[in-house]
């Protein structure tokens, strides 16, 4: 048995629920390995699932990100051994936790270029903005890209690509601060959506056009001018709600606005399995290691201060991704 802490809730609410607890660790079960953890990549998921909006069965950990060092192998794990460097993105509930056991099939190793705590950056990030330009809408050169929450850890990734495929992107972001900081990660034009004409101001930036492909990951503030600012036939790809949940809506709104497509996708299924998290790692390891993305890493918390970090995310404090160090 190992000494290990964990993050633990056993209600939802405030950042006050996070409760750390410690406890034995047994050894790795059959197909499991055992992971010291070095780096945890914080995810505004963690905020909807520790106020409940996507409630889980309590007691749970939280968090689905993280790297670390094998320090252990259950049996029947194939290719793995004691000392390689791992990431996860989702690997079961629970990264917020110094040391857990998780099934090798989850884990991909990191290339030697590749620090811990820009993995824990970047990986989840870097995962969902991969299928939201190759597979959910697949973004080509010329196309005009919105990217919302720009400045924000997966948006700051997701600008980049969509620039690096030969897109022209538009971003928004809450702030004068916050766009500069979009442009910097390769947004072409950012647009601060607080102020009330922001949707008449992205389609001028689009030279009167709209856009190929919004994403949108504010949802409710955001959706209905996500609608307006989609060209005819376009895609308005929404991937989160950080302002709230979109409230029901007529279908046929999508027929008015120009046949738009609407979707919302999520990075697991693009992920489910094995080959396809191998695969699509691949990709985003190459696109790292080409400089097409970077990982920005905005703050720095330790486990300690769990609830410090999800209150910076929450008044929207932060840029980049959020590290937590156990
Ligand atoms: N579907 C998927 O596969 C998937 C995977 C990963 C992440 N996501 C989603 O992608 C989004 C970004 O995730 P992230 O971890 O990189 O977080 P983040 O973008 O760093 O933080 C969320 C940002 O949303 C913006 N925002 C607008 N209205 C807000 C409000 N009322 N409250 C809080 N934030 C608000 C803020 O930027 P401004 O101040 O610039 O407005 C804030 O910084 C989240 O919605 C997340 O759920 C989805």
């Amino acid at each position: 048995m190992t000494q290990a802490l964990a993050v633990q809730l056993t209600e939802f609410g405030g950042p006050e629920v996070m409760k750390r607890v410690s406890f034995e660790l047994p050894p790795p079960g059959s197909g499991d390995v055992q992971i010291r953890q070095t780096a945890i990549g914080f995810n505004y998921l963690d905020v909807y699932q520790r106020t409940g909006r996507y409630p889980l069965p309590t007691p749970t950990g939280l968090g689905h990100e993280a790297a670390g060092v094998v320090e252990a192998v259950g049996p029947d794990v194939g290719d793995l051994r004691v000392g390689d460097r791992v990431v996860y993105m989702n690997a079961g509930i629970g990264a917020y936790a110094d040391r857990r056991n998780v099934p090798a099939a989850k884990l991909v190793k990191l290339p030697d270029g590749m620090a811990d705590d820009v993995a824990a950056a970047l990986f989840f990030k870097a995962m969902t903005a991969q299928y939201l330009v190759k597979t959910t809408y697949r973004v080509r050169a010329g196309d005009i890209v919105v990217v919302h929450a720009a400045a924000g850890g997966v948006g700051q990734i997701l600008s980049a690509w969509a620039k690096a495929l030969g897109a022209t992107v538009i971003g928004t972001a809450g702030s004068p601060a916050k766009c500069e900081i979009a442009r910097a990660a390769g947004c072409d034009i950012a647009i601060d959506y607080s102020t009330p004409d922001w949707v008449a101001r992205v389609i001028d930036a689009s030279g009167g056009k709209k856009a190929h492909v919004v994403y949108d990951s504010v949802g409710r503030s955001t959706f209905d001018g996500s609608l307006d600012i989609a060209a005819p036939f376009g895609y308005v790809v929404v991937y989160g709600a950080a302002s709230g949940p979109i409230p029901p809506f007529d279908i046929d709104l999508l027929n008015r606005k120009g046949c738009l497509f609407l979707t919302r996708p999520s990075v697991f299924p693009h992920n489910a399995t094995v080959d396809l998290l191998r695969a699509n790692a691949r990709d985003v390891f190459d696109a790292y290691e080409k400089g097409l993305i970077r990982a920005q890493i905005g703050a720095r918390f330790g486990l300690q201060d769990i609830e410090r970090a999800h209150i910076a995310a929450e008044s929207r404090s932060t840029t980049g991704a959020i590290v937590i160090t156990p």
